[in-house]
């Protein structure tokens, strides 16, 4: 048993909630629109089918339902909260940040707000930055939420990237805890050298909105897909390395891993890799393909809701995306 003195103060999660699109998009449904086959993207990917939003939908409004069942979860409200972070790469517009109008949606009038963007690693990042509030004791109640809708910057006529991406947001609320629950250790990484690797070229201020960047498609995700791929198995086993060795423990002593829920091959290469059994992997991608930020925390909580993980646990949480950026965090549930 864990003495209490002897803890120290840590971010420990209170409440989790989730929310993915409600059209579903098939392997059968791509077929129809592009030349793929429902087997080469189970083969290569796993994915079986995505969770779309509807055209009037956004960001926040997948953010704002993930963040209310996560309040509701830890029997808190909106005006508990004292800071929001969202981590997405697909704000509802480039500013305010969708933290912003998250704030609104929930009522969090006290709370400080704003985004994080680190690809696909962004809800780690999040949960890393939200969590030094806590240990920090300038905040009680931390909500981290990682929230993308990937399906409004995807082209569907490009077959290597629209197979992939799913909408969807998942939300922790972190509370301080000295009882040896909360996060353990996190680690976070990049390497700008790969940004070009998977990039959303314009809109930004190097390349903005013009009648160029709309006819050649630059307003789309491009992605060097075997470049990413490489890296990723490289970098998931060396960034859950790197976390278990910052808090001391072992891959036994991790009760599930929750990947970056990218591709079914990277992550049973990177399983092999670290010699840890199938069912201690947490794999949800098969339903909602890569859903970008969300991904790490919706597959954290739809694993906690399936009561394959629960209080006491450790988990290992472990991310890589565009960048490049890399990070992993040890939690204690
Ligand atoms: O959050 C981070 C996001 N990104 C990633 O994690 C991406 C990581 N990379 C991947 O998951 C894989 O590289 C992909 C799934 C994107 C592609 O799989 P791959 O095994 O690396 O395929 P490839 O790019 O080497 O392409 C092999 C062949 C090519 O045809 P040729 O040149 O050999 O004739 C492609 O044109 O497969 C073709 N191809 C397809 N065929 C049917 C590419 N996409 C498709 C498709 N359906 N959807």
């Amino acid at each position: 048993m864990i003495e209490f003195r002897k803890s120290p103060l840590r971010a420990a999660i209170a409440g989790l909630g989730w929310s993915v699109g409600s059209r579903v998009l098939t392997n059968a449904d791509l077929e129809k629109m592009v030349d793929t086959s429902d087997q080469w993207i189970t083969e290569r990917t796993g994915i079986k089918e995505r969770r779309l939003v509807r055209d009037d939908e956004a960001t926040s409004d997948l953010a704002t339902e993930a963040a209310l069942k996560a309040l509701e979860d830890a029997g808190l409200q909106g005006r508990d909260v004292d800071v929001i972070v969202v981590a997405t790469v697909t704000p509802d517009m480039l500013f305010p940040c969708t933290a912003n109008i998250v704030q609104k949606n929930i009522g969090a009038k006290k709370a400080a707000a704003f985004d994080v963007l680190a690809g696909c690693s962004g809800f780690i990042y999040a949960l890393d930055i939200g969590s030094r509030f806590l240990t920090s004791g300038s905040s009680e109640v931390v909500l981290v939420i990682g929230a993308d809708t990937l399906s409004k910057i995807t082209n569907y006529k490009d077959r290597s990237t629209c197979i992939l991406f799913g909408d969807g947001a998942g939300s922790c609320v972190l509370v301080p805890s000295s009882d040896g629950r909360g996060v353990l250790a996190t680690v976070l990484g990049s390497d700008g050298s790969g940004a070009d690797y998977l990039k959303l070229p314009a809109g930004g201020s190097r390349l903005p909105a013009t009648e160029y960047t709309v006819h050649n498609d630059l307003h789309y995700i491009q992605m060097d897909g075997q470049k990413v791929f490489e890296f990723a198995v490289k970098i998931l086993v060396d960034a859950s390395i790197s976390a278990l060795d910052a808090c001391g423990l072992t891959a036994d002593d991790i009760s599930m891993v929750i990947p970056h829920q990218a591709n079914l091959r990277i992550v049973e290469a990177a399983r092999r890799r670290l010699n840890i059994p199938p069912e201690k992997v947490m794999v949800n991608l098969d339903r909602y393909g890569n859903m970008s930020s969300a991904s790490v925390i919706v597959a954290l909580a739809e694993a906690r809701d399936s009561g394959r993980i629960g209080p006491g646990d450790a988990v290992l949480l472990v991310a890589f995306g565009a960048g490049l950026t890399w990070a992993s965090a040890t939690v204690r549930l």
